[in-house]
């Protein structure tokens, strides 16, 4: 079956929360930087979407996922910003596809969503950050993001080690 690619509204919120929450479960504890390190539970990871669910009530936030027979298969959001100098932005988060499902392209059609979003809400200039050296770097560049820098030493792990970031931004057409 083919992932179905959707918008989650409010209404919809609770139906998606156990995949959803199981979906950053599998990306952190295989080591994605996603802001959290493992081992993640399924109780820190649903807190976390509870989050989200504020910016959905804000309406300040997008929340778009692919599933596939019933499950959360991946997802991405879209943070609006509510600048006065910043209604043609957003920032692309936590695009995320399950591990048993990388590599067949649902996280460029995952992006691709996101855009026609960004771009039917007038926020034609999207930012995002990725750790430095991680497989969203390829996928950014080649959905046509320019690397506007990298910062040293942005996250750090439970042993000490650091990790760089590297900022992204893209004009959509
Ligand atoms: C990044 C991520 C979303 C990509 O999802 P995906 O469905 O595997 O990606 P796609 O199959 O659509 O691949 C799109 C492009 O990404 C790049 N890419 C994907 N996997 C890659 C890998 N393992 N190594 C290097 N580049 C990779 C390639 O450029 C690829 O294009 P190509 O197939 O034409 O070469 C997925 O790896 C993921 O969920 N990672 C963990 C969470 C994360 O780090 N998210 C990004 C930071 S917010």
């Amino acid at each position: 079956m083919t992932a179905q690619i959707r918008t989650v509204d409010l209404d919809r919120f609770a139906t998606f929360l156990p995949g959803l929450g199981r979906l950053l479960v599998d990306a952190v504890n295989t080591g994605a930087s996603l802001g959290f390190w493992m081992p993640m539970s399924q109780a820190d990871a649903i807190l976390y979407w509870r989050e989200v669910l504020q910016g959905l009530v804000r309406e300040d936030l997008v929340l778009i996922v692919a599933e596939d027979g019933g499950e959360v298969v991946g997802s991405v959001q879209l943070l609006l910003s509510d600048r006065q100098n910043g209604h043609h932005r957003a920032e692309v988060r936590k695009l995320i596809v399950d591990t048993s499902r990388r590599g067949h392209g649902l996280g460029r059609a995952l992006l691709a969503a996101a855009h026609v979003e960004a771009a039917f809400r007038g926020r034609r200039l999207l930012i995002l950050d990725t750790r430095t050296g991680d497989a969203g770097e390829r996928l950014y560049e080649s959905m046509g993001y320019t690397r506007a820098g990298e910062i040293p030493g942005f996250t750090i792990e439970p042993d000490g080690a650091r990790h760089g970031t590297t900022i992204f931004y893209h004009w959509l057409p």
